[in-house]
């Protein structure tokens, strides 16, 4: 090991960590290759991890079909039907309820997801038309439609094949950057930790002595609400104010994640954060214009954009019987509407009292009955509006299909991966050699990398503390 620890230093060597380390400049971005004489060390950008197939996970690869292409021509042009807004307003509409869970993990899921998977945007227009005057659509969208753009495929594969922009591998990829000149740029002092492209939660509480009154005022006036009772601080931000992430600070914010419930994974999505994200149109003359983003309506026609197949061809790829029935997907007694007086007879799917609660979690109408009068049979069904109305299975925040997706992707980011840190001896020998142990919980992290000491964390930071319920 010819002076290896000189150059590089300890702390260097824990590659596979999601602790904000260094790496040593000597990483490439082709394939993997020696690092000084007793590991191997990978690639920036996935190419060489798997020794028989040198491409596979590299980014710019396809990524994997499981099942097969569901395109209008057979080859690349998405179906158009029906609108996804129209789906998503009568599948994704909360009702104006939140149901809630103490499982902590979509920050941490947005994290990983982004470092082995994102698409690759394009110039071409899909954009989701959008209908003002429809019931029950409740915003106004002066674009008349939900801006979107196709994602970028592989060239010269038909049927298209969409393009992974980023390693397929849990290599922190959102850390370290996918090529040399990406990783010289975030080396480079504080770019590391990547303040601005967090998306912070609106709501902080903490100690007030941590801030002085000017920088409450400060907060203030950037539209933070600053509440103070007796020793502590509450710190409402709007959504969207990444930019405040250094004045409240990266310590409290992390802390007060993990001590607010987050949304249920189900069908039903917030409204305000996510189904209908309203944003004004600079210029306001003579009035101001609204235009507005939907993120169920995006998955659904960016699953239609990619091909991906129905809903019961998914479930047949991933080895589960397909579904006979709506009311079989949602787990629910009935796919009729209700005799109800508050619903229109012959159009309840139009009718926004359809959507209404008659209690805590229940609907005046089920989801199989508004998937059956938007779908009409099972043949067309957007695979990712089945899985989402699939029943959670017990303990788990994941339908059936939802849970049989990830447990394959999850098997397959561990077996596939040849630095997985399971898999990686050169993590044995740190251990060995300088007594550095790679694992540390996500808690382990926080408090290392913030002025929040550990026993000021949750147990485990992945659930709500106190429990919901
Ligand atoms: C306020 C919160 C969030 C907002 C506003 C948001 C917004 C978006 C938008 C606009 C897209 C692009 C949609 C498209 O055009 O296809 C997207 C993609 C995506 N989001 Fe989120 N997202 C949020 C939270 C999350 C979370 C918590 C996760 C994971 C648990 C997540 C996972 C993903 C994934 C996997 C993609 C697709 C990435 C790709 O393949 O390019 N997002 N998100």
């Amino acid at each position: 090991m010819p002076g290896s620890a000189a150059i590089i230093g300890p702390m260097r060597f824990m590659r596979r960590t999601v602790a904000l380390v260094t790496v040593g400049a000597f990483l490439g971005s082709g394939a993997a290759h020696a690092g000084p004489g007793w590991f191997e060390v990978q690639s920036l950008d996935g190419r060489g991890n798997n020794r028989a197939h040198p491409e596979w996970g590299a980014v710019g690869e396809a990524y994997l079909r499981v099942a097969p292409a569901r395109y209008a021509d057979g080859a690349g042009q998405p179906v158009a039907e029906p609108n996804a807004r129209y789906v998503s307003s009568r599948i994704f509409a909360d009702g104006g309820q939140n149901l809630l869970s103490d499982r902590q993990v979509s920050q941490w899921a947005q994290f990983m997801d982004h470092t082995f998977g994102l698409r690759e945007d394009t110039n071409t227009d899909a954009s989701i038309p959008w209908d003002n005057d429809a019931p029950p659509e409740h915003v106004r969208n002066d674009l008349g439609s939900i801006p979107m753009r196709r994602s970028g495929v592989v060239e010269g594969l038909t049927p298209y094949e969409q393009k992974n922009i980023v390693s397929s591998y849990l290599d922190g990829f959102a850390v370290y950057g996918g090529e040399q000149g990406r990783l010289a740029w975030l080396r480079d002092g504080a770019k590391l930790l990547l303040p601005k492209n967090m998306l912070p939660r609106r709501k902080v509480t903490t100690d007030v002595s941590r801030y002085t009154e000017a920088q409450l005022e400060a907060l203030r006036a950037k539209g933070a609400t600053v509440t103070v009772t007796g020793e502590k601080v509450e710190i409402g931000m709007l959504p969207f104010q990444p930019d405040l992430v250094d004045e409240v600070q990266i310590g409290p914010l992390l802390q007060s994640f993990g001590a607010q419930p987050e949304n249920r994974n189900d069908e039903v999505v917030d409204e305000d954060t996510l189904r209908s994200i309203v944003f004004l149109i600079p210029g306001c003359q003579p009035r101001c214009l609204t235009a507005v983003v939907d993120v169920s309506a995006l998955d659904v026609e960016r699953g239609r954009d990619h091909g991906i197949a129905i809903y019961n061809d998914l479930r047949r790829a991933y080895g589960l019987t397909p579904q006979p029935s709506f009311r079989a997907i949602s787990g629910e007694t009935t796919e009729s509407f209700p005799a109800d007086p508050e619903l229109t007879p012959g159009d309840e799917i139009n009718d926004p009292d359809s959507l209404g609660h008659v209690s805590p979690g229940v609907r005046r109408t089920t989801t199989a009955a508004r998937l059956k009068a938007i779908y009409g049979d099972l043949s067309g069904v957007d695979a990712i509006v089945g899985m989402m109305a699939e029943p959670r299975l017990p303990g788990s925040e994941f339908g059936e299909l939802q849970h049989a997706i990830w447990k394959k992707q999850f098997e397959a980011l561990r077996d596939g991966d040849r630095f997985f840190h399971a898999n990686d001896p050169a993590l044995r020998i740190i251990k060995a050699r300088y007594g550095i142990d790679h694992r540390r919980t996500l808690g382990d992290v926080i408090a290392a990398n913030t002025d929040v000491p550990c026993g000021d964390l949750a147990y485990n930071v992945f659930r709500t503390h106190p429990p919901v319920g």
